[in-house]
């Protein structure tokens, strides 16, 4: 399974980059304004993002990081992503542009866009990522039109079960992967449950796209994720953090820290 980092925060891409988990990099609209405001913020700088899209790209060594276009309809999300990719892919030949399955929203019905949109791009040999996908036939739809990964959304239908069930959560509580008694949504019973049935399809059809497992929110779905057969995991920082920690890991630590003779110290050319 690949491991995506799911962030536009540079130092985070870089940080990941030395360890040799990192295997590509997902940004959105979202992602992107709280790198800026971040670095605003707290460092007092104010971006130049054309040219700080420039630096992830770089420092994804060649990986690929997904750009996301801002467009609601075919044309503009066309023309983003061809500029996009003319503008971001020669600089380490890494860019996929992520398109909306369905860029439909506020009334307006643009149901079909989304894969034509997919479908152009993918046609010109642009690779994209299909985002957004909340079910596993737009998954399979997405592939169809030509996307290279589809992006189910496990976390956000994790919030809309809950919401139907009236539960208060926070965003990063865990949610059973096989769901609760009689919520779901539309047959789908969590986000762990989409992700499997996403990968479950295209095993039995052979579809091209890889699976991304997208709004990963804590350790146990990121396992889980993987469990039921992404291809792709995209995982906030913090979360591949959580996935390195345990209490009985420190323990040891502590242990054979304590239990380290001078003369194995010495041998290992350990300080202790
Ligand atoms: C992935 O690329 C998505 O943009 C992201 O994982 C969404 O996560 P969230 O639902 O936690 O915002």
């Amino acid at each position: 399974m690949k491991l995506f980092l799911d962030t536009a925060h540079l130092h985070e891409i870089r940080e990941a980059a030395d360890t040799g988990l990192l295997d590509g990099v997902t940004t959105n609209p979202s992602l992107m304004k709280q790198a800026v405001e971040q670095l605003h913020d707290e460092e007092g700088e104010d971006i130049d993002l054309e040219e700080y899209i420039e630096r992830i790209v770089k420092a994804a060594n060649g990986k690929p990081v997904s750009l996301e276009v801002t467009g609601h309809t075919y044309d503009d999300m066309v023309e983003e992503g061809r500029r996009l990719f003319d503008r971001f892919n020669k600089i380490n030949d890494n860019v996929f542009v992520k398109i909306p399955v369905n860029p439909s929203f506020g009334g307006e019905e643009r149901t079909l866009e989304g894969v034509k949109a997919i479908n152009e791009l993918t046609s010109e040999g642009i690779p994209v990522n299909a985002t957004l996908i909340f079910t596993p036939e737009q998954a399979l739809m997405a592939s169809k039109a030509g996307a290279t990964y589809v992006s189910p959304f496990a976390g956000r239908i994790n919030d809309l079960v809950r919401a139907k069930a009236g539960m208060d959560w926070d965003k990063g509580d865990y949610f059973p992967a096989k769901g609760m008694e009689e919520v779901d949504d539309n047959g789908v019973k969590s986000g762990i449950d989409l992700i499997r049935e996403c990968a479950e399809i295209k095993d039995s059809h052979g579809f091209d796209a890889e699976v991304l497992a997208a709004s990963i929110r804590n350790k146990r779905m990121l396992r889980e994720a993987a469990l039921v057969g992404a291809d792709i995991v995209t995982a906030p920082p913090e979360m591949v953090k959580q996935s390195l920690r345990h209490e009985k890991t420190v323990e040891g630590m502590e242990s054979f820290t304590e239990d380290t003779v001078e003369e194995y110290a010495e041998i290992t050319g350990g300080d202790q």
